[in-house]
């Protein structure tokens, strides 16, 4: 069973220049809540409560300002910084201590996620005792990301951005590791763009046969807020869904209370953290 997370929430943040020049990008709005709420929710929803977050180096205390440990979720959270942008695996050896002797599942801090099932996929997930798990998703421009071919739910050929097309599946930023993960990104060396590859952790899954996919499938969403325009789509998809329908996405207060992680004592601390704003009145509607 896997009960610890990671969110990697640095990086560069050079296609969102200049809005990422003072701000880490997952700090920045989408919609009415900051980015890493839609990751953290990813996590809670699969009811892993152990949760370390990788910040750029010197960014710690604008996120300790939004969440500080966790507990008003119910949840714990910890942080570890993050010198320079080595690489996705790179997480598995900041998080090794934090990893300890478990398995542990990985987002990235920019991914978005959405739609029916998937907390029943998320749950099913954390399940895995061995070896890896990928979710794919169909999308128009494969070249953007990690792509995999696959038959019959094996994978049979993974490559990082590929420049020649070989299918159109691409490997979303939620993933499913054995504690063996810690071990395999120690040996991973750096590609030509100078970085630890997931590509190349999961191919070394792969060629031992430990790699499994499931799919976000067509009622679901994954959007990737990498470029601006590709931002503002996530905003709009947000604000579209929550003004038709009166709920919210990734509401965290939310989900730790459906989990029965907290009370309402928790939720009226929250909305005193708040302020006065929109999203408190949602919380105040919770336990009304
Ligand atoms: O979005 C899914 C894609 O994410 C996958 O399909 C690719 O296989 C995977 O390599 C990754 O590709 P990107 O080029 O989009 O990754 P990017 O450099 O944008 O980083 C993703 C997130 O991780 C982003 O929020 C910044 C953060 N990050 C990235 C690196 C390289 C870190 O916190 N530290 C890092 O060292």
């Amino acid at each position: 069973m896997i009960k610890k997370g990671i969110i990697l929430s640095g990086g560069k943040g050079t296609r969102m220049s200049p809005l990422t020049k003072a701000v880490n990008k997952q700090l920045l709005p989408i919609y009415d809540k900051p980015l890493i709420y839609y990751p953290l929710s990813i996590l809670m929803l699969a009811k892993i409560r152990d949760i370390l977050i990788v910040v750029n180096k010197g960014q710690l205390d604008q996120y300790k300002k939004l969440l500080p440990d966790g507990k008003n979720l119910g949840i714990k959270i910890s942080y570890v910084e993050q010198d320079k942008p080595r690489g996705l695996p790179d997480a598995f050896i900041l998080g090794e201590k934090f990893i300890g002797k478990s398995g542990v599942s990985l987002i990235l801090g920019d991914n978005f996620f959405y739609g029916q099932y998937l907390s029943e996929k998320l749950n099913n997930s954390i399940k895995l005792n061995k070896g890896a798990k990928v979710f794919l998703h169909r999308v128009k421009k494969p070249e953007k990301y990690g792509v995999a071919r696959f038959k019959k739910n094996k994978i049979t050929l993974i490559k990082e951005k590929p420049k020649k097309f070989f299918s159109d599946f691409a490997i979303t930023g939620l993933y499913f590791f054995d504690n063996n993960v810690v071990k395999l990104s120690k040996k991973l060396k750096p590609s030509k763009r100078g970085e630890l590859e997931i590509t190349d952790l999961l191919n070394l899954y792969k060629k031992n046969n430990k790699l499994s996919a499931d799919f976000i499938g067509r009622g679901g969403a994954w959007l990737d807020t990498g470029s601006i325009s590709d931002y503002y789509k996530t905003s709009d998809f947000v604000s579209a869904i929550e003004n038709r329908q009166g709920f919210k996405i990734a509401c965290v207060e939310e989900i730790a209370l459906l989990n029965k992680w907290i009370t309402r004592k928790h939720i009226n601390n929250s909305i005193k953290f708040y302020g006065n704003c929109e999203y408190s009145d949602y919380l105040r509607k919770l336990i009304k």
